[in-house]
């Protein structure tokens, strides 16, 4: 089996900036309560034109430039999303034709905010076997869209982006060592979006109930949260004979830094060795980590041999860790 990493990196995010003090002239909230209960500060905001494949593409050339690869080298492209530009056709597809990628089958993956996760575990079975050569991943969402903007309890959490990478054939001993999935299906209430599919077909009682919008119980995410990425990091180190002190740079999914404290503190590493960037994006669901993963890489914060260590969670409700020799 060949070894898999990633070999480029790419993000997009919109310009239109909404700070916590629009969202005061939205709703009954104040800066001081976003920033201490979430450690958000500003999130960005697609235009109603702009759909996730728009956002997709962007971050997607920027991977391939990075990666230094053509369109037409790309075997397979995973589009993991929430926020999908329609039922059907895949937005991967559709991501396909605008890049010119005519070599590459593609297809989306739903596993929420832990898509990125998802997404590298799958790539990485095609290429350590052969199947693929390069496999481009693009975690997208444009979480404004199904968004109540009348809803204080969730609409100061999210923010729109997309986070690509392109993977491929690596030296022995470097890239993905070892990923953990999990689900818990029993827990699908706690987070999830009831109006529009087949279950509750879009109808103007849907509409007016605002069931076409994402639903949370936030404590219990929370507490879901604060369990599981302290367990699913301590479970791929262990697959990799690794233990929290070998990790050189921890990058979470950016829903919440009380989340992201709870995590650092319960695998005791020092906070120079983590990525946070909720601050100015919010939480982008699957493309938080890819977002972050291009930012720390550009910031010069990640060096070849160090260890990196993906934690994320969300709805399904989903988890996922990997650890990446760099
Ligand atoms: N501004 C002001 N007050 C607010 C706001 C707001 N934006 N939102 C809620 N409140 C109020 C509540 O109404 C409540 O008031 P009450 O006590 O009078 O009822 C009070 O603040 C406290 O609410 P809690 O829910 O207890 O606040 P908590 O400290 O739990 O923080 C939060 C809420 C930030 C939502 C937290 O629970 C959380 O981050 N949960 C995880 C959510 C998450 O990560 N979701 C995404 C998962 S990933 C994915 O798949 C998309």
């Amino acid at each position: 089996l060949r070894n898999v990493g990633i070999i480029g990196t790419g993000h997009f995010v919109p310009d239109k900036v909404l700070t916590n003090f629009d969202l005061m002239k939205m709703v009954d909230t104040s800066d001081e309560w976003i920033r201490t209960r979430t450690g958000i500060k500003e999130r960005r905001i697609a235009d109603e034109n702009t759909a996730t494949s728009d956002l997709a593409v962007e971050a997607a050339w920027r991977a391939l430039e990075d990666a230094k690869i053509e369109p037409e080298e790309i075997d397979m492209i995973i589009v993991s999303t929430v926020t999908p530009d329609m039922n059907f056709p895949s937005t991967a597809c559709i991501v396909q034709d605008k890049l010119g990628a005519q070599n590459a089958f593609a297809f989306d993956i739903e596993a929420a905010c832990s898509g990125f996760i998802y997404g590298l575990a799958i790539a990485q079975q095609f290429i350590a076997t052969g199947s693929c050569n390069k496999v481009l991943l693009i975690c997208a969402d444009t979480l404004s869209k199904i968004t109540n903007w009348e809803d204080r309890n969730t609409c100061v959490l999210f923010g729109d982006g997309a986070g690509a990478v392109v993977l491929g054939a690596v030296d022995e001993g470097y890239g993905i060592l070892s990923t953990v999935l999990g689900s818990d299906g029993k827990g699908g209430e706690y987070l999830y979006l009831p109006g529009g599919g087949s279950r509750m077909p879009l109808s103007e009682e849907v509409l007016e109930k605002k069931l076409n919008t994402i639903q949370m119980n936030g404590q219990e995410v929370f507490k879901f949260a604060v369990k599981v990425m302290a367990s699913a990091s301590v479970e791929v180190l262990e697959k990799c004979g690794l233990t929290p002190d070998d990790v050189d740079f921890l990058i979470p999914h950016q829903a919440n830094i009380r989340i992201i404290d709870s995590a650092v503190k319960r695998l005791s590493l020092s906070y120079d060795k983590v990525y946070v960037n909720l601050d100015k994006y919010g939480n982008m669901s699957s493309a938080s980590i890819p977002v972050a993963l291009d930012e720390a890489l550009k910031e010069d914060k990640i060096h070849k041999g160090d260890v990196v260590l993906f934690v994320g969670f969300g709805a399904g409700l989903t988890w996922g860790s990997a650890v990446i020799k760099w």
